[in-house]
């Protein structure tokens, strides 16, 4: 990931709606602007919207863009994928905690129950 300030970017912009809440029956989705450059993951855009935007963002990972922590998984745009091998695009995308998963708060669910699934 490159951790560029939004002005140094050559860039598009994704506007994520992200969902937003500790309930799967009471959260809403809020939406950022994000600029991005070509390559850059879902992951490297939240970290930004963490970065400079909104910094109580709920959002888990630990390998970064390795594909080894499985920490990531979250829906986009109605398909449950790694956000750290998803890449951004412009234009709005969706993105939800993973179905699968309990929910802990905004992106983050309990990946801990899909250990033991493993
Ligand atoms: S951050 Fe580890 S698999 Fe995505």
């Amino acid at each position: 990931m490159s951790v560029s300030k939004p002005a140094d970017l050559k860039t598009k912009t994704a506007r994520l709606r992200i969902w937003r809440g500790s309930s799967r029956e009471t959260g809403s989705y809020q939406e950022f602007e994000v600029p991005f450059e070509e390559g850059d993951s879902v992951l490297d855009g939240l970290v930004r919207i963490r970065m400079t935007q909104d910094p109580g963002l709920a959002i888990r990972f630990s390998c970064f863009n390795a594909n080894v922590c499985k920490e990531c998984t979250m829906l986009i745009d109605g398909e449950v994928e790694y956000a750290c091998i998803a890449k951004l695009r412009a234009g709005v995308m969706h993105l939800d905690p993973d179905p699968n998963l309990p929910l802990l708060r905004d992106l983050v669910t309990d990946s801990l129950s899909q250990k033991e699934r493993w």
